[in-house]
């Protein structure tokens, strides 16, 4: 039961069936996996993925700050959860909360991270929260005995910033062998994402590659773009409103991008199931299908939402940041095809954010 994907359109996103294309005999849909920050944009769509695969969940949620209970009915109440789902409570400011959660799983994916936009919180208090946080994970992979492969979720901003593509850099094709430079983040005179940020992405992946090294234990990264795309978590996931700032209209200058590098959600949780599956898996993969210049995405909006009003930007001089292009050739290397263009992108978060009242 639940090996088959059902097409689900109710969240607007296309969904597609996964097929059969990812089985393979390491990791067939069953087992019991972990997700870190169940609650996420990114991780409640993973686990309705899994779930739907065929798998037992366990998803880490942290408790409210506030000491509130938090509604995770939206978890709680996805097909077959009630008989598949368990809800762990882990903080990665307590590296060592999430052993619970992973004893006894085959596979981990960490997703949880700090993402508060609104915090003034230093580059270095983000990065030990993080590291630290991850470190405990790692461990308790490794003390667990049975988890045989971890995914940490990265950001293309690991990659973007490599020597070469500052300011009026050329904009060439990134692979996975590129790493940012956090000087050359540093130099960016528009910035567009935070330094602690870049820098706590940086460390935590690296970090977990050299784990992985050191410890025999088998560690993918998937560095993402914009993930855009419908969701069933309850509030407006960033990337969400960055990639339709045009559209939210009280966007900020430092959300339109010169280009725009997206995937759709439903792809993200296709590729990580996929990689789960594959026999072998190794390193880091960057998973990106879509690059828009700024007015190839004030075309489409324009063209196929006219119901919305867009704003004056005199976008052929628009002039910023010239993104890198990334190269997911790896992924795709290894049999994997994305199945979300643009179009399936913009619909499906347009009408998630009108169903949900966001737009
Ligand atoms: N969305 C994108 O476009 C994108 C692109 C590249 C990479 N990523 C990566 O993907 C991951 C998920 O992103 P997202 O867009 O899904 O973000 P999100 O919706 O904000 O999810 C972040 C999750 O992390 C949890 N979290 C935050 N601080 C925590 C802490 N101290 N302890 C435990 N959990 C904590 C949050 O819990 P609460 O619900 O309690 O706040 C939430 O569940 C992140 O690692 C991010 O860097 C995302």
């Amino acid at each position: 039961m639940g090996r088959e994907e059902e097409e689900d359109d109710k969240n607007g996103g296309g969904e597609r069936k996964l097929g059969d294309e990812t089985a393979s005999s390491f990791f067939d849909g069953t087992g019991l996996v972990c997700v870190t920050g169940g609650t996420g944009f990114i991780a409640s769509w993973l686990i309705m993925r899994l779930l739907q695969r065929g798998y037992s969940v366990r998803a880490t949620v942290r408790t409210n700050p506030e000491g509130n209970k938090k509604d995770i009915s939206y978890l709680t109440e996805l097909p077959f959860a009630s008989e598949r789902l368990k809800i762990f409570t882990a903080d990665l400011n307590e590296p060592e909360s999430f052993k619970p959660a992973i004893e006894g799983c085959k596979a981990v994916f960490h997703v949880a991270h700090p993402m508060d936009p609104n915090s003034n919180e230093t580059e270095e208090i983000v990065t030990k929260r993080t590291v630290q946080g991850l470190m405990g994970i790692l461990k308790s992979c490794v003390d667990a005995k049975t988890v045989k492969r971890f995914f940490y979720t990265s950001s293309a901003v690991t990659v973007f910033y490599g020597v070469g593509s500052g300011d009026g850099g050329n904009g060439g094709e990134v692979d996975e062998s590129v790493w940012s430079d956090v000087e050359v983040f540093r130099n960016q005179k528009e910035k567009r994402v935070s330094s602690a940020y870049v820098v706590s992405k940086m460390a935590a992946e690296r970090a977990a590659l050299e784990f992985g090294g050191d410890n025999g234990l088998e560690v993918v990264t998937v560095v993402l773009p914009l993930v855009v795309g419908p969701f069933i978590s309850p509030s407006l996931p960033s990337s969400v409103f960055i990639s339709l700032a045009m559209i939210f209209g009280t966007y900020k200058e430092k959300y339109l991008f010169d280009t725009y590098n997206m995937v759709h959600i439903n792809d993200v949780a296709r590729a990580m199931i996929y990689l789960l599956e594959r026999p072998v898996a190794k390193g880091r993969y960057i998973c990106s299908s879509v690059e828009m210049k700024i007015d190839e995405v004030f075309e489409l909006l324009s063209t196929k939402f006219p119901q919305f009003q867009l704003p004056p930007v005199d976008l052929k001089s628009y002039r910023v940041e010239k993104r890198m292009s990334l190269s997911s050739k790896k992924l795709r290397s290894e049999g994997f095809e994305f199945k979300s263009g643009a179009d399936e992108i913009f619909a499906g978060a347009i009408k998630c954010c009108q169903a949900r009242g966001f737009l």
